[in-house]
């Protein structure tokens, strides 16, 4: 089974849907974390974002930052109140500015802490809970502290984005320690980081034939295609064309939601950062869209991007590549 990773900015409720008109081959969708729903009128704000449970058919699991029992308690029963079935735990965020106040990663140290929250919240949850973290904020020897105590709690899954949060996203991921992870996990276990081709992801599961849930990030974003490729899914032979209305569809999307407002391009440049890697030149493709200030530029640059660019598809191959040149 494949899943798409959250990415705060990137994977709304908008992407959601137009990605699964698009593209097959995706099990389950995660919204970006919310944090800060403390108080019932906060969370009201959030109910369109959260209006589907499931786009085209894949279910939606809402994520959420916190390290208070109470506010968990909150979202899950606002969820559960508009039919959702489960929500994540971020405990992977690794910004400064989420870690510092020992959130996401950031709580991974504080073994106790996440005991006592689970211990309050657990038998009040209305719905199930996951979890999503790294192997520690410092070094890989947190995780290891706390599966004992995921253990003792019955959670659906345990997603482990193999980094520690101090490595933000470079570095290598560490697949040693998941190995020893999925060891000690009683708990299903799904790998995240890093796959980026059909045959990395075919390299990363022949380490790990026990695991058949694979978390998909960066890989998919710069390739809309991963999932289909892993899953040997037949594609269309005009993988440009389908590019061009899922982009299309994306952007008229967007404006439509953020009342025809410029900031609609802000998105669509966060999104073509990693869709431009896909094309023959990803500097010449995102410099120019990069720039656009307004619609008409933004346009321009999404012609000059299929007209005078090729799409080459598997776009995540050069992260990896910017990975191990630093940058
Ligand atoms: C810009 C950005 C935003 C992200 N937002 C979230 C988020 O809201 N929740 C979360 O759990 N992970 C978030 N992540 C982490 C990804 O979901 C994923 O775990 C990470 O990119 C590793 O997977 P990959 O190597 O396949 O990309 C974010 C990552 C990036 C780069």
């Amino acid at each position: 089974m494949l899943y798409m990773a959250p990415f705060q900015g990137i994977t709304t409720d908008v992407f959601r849907e137009v990605y699964t008109r698009h593209f097959t081959g995706i099990s389950k969708l995660f919204t970006p974390f919310y944090t800060q729903i403390d108080k019932a009128k906060t969370l009201r704000t959030k109910k369109t974002a959260l209006s589907k449970t499931s786009h085209n058919g894949v279910n939606v699991i809402p994520q959420v930052l916190s390290k208070n029992a109470d506010e968990m308690k909150l979202f899950a029963t606002f969820c559960s109140d508009l039919g959702f079935k489960e929500i994540n735990w971020n405990l992977g965020c690794p910004f400064p500015r989420v870690a510092n106040k020992q959130r996401g990663s950031g709580l991974l140290p504080h073994a106790e802490k996440i005991d006592s929250i689970l211990e309050k919240l657990m038998p009040a949850l209305p719905l199930q809970l996951s979890v999503k973290c790294r192997l520690g904020y410092h070094s890989p020897d947190e995780i290891f502290r706390l599966l004992p105590i995921f253990n003792k709690y019955p959670l659906t899954e345990l997603i482990v984005h193999s980094r520690l949060g101090v490595q933000m996203y470079k570095g290598e991921v560490n697949l040693n320690a998941f190995a020893d992870i999925v060891k000690l996990s009683d708990i299903k276990t799904c790998y995240n980081g890093d796959i980026f081709s059909k045959e990395n992801f075919s390299d990363i599961q022949k380490r790990f034939p026990g695991v058949n849930i694979w978390m998909l990030g960066r890989g998919l974003l710069a390739d809309p295609f991963l999932p289909m490729r892993i899953k040997e899914k037949n594609i269309d032979d005009n993988e440009v064309l389908i590019i061009r209305r899922y982009v299309d569809d994306l952007y008229y999307a967007y404006r439509q939601k953020m009342n025809d407002k410029p900031v609609a391009i802000n998105v669509m440049k966060e999104f073509w950062s990693y869709l431009s890697l896909s094309f023959d030149n990803p500097v010449k493709v995102f410099g120019k869209i990069k720039k656009a200030k307004n619609f008409d530029d933004y346009e321009d640059g999404v012609r000059f991007a299929f007209e005078q660019h090729k799409w080459i598809g598997n776009g995540g191959t050069r992260l990896a590549f910017h990975k191990s040149t630093g940058d």
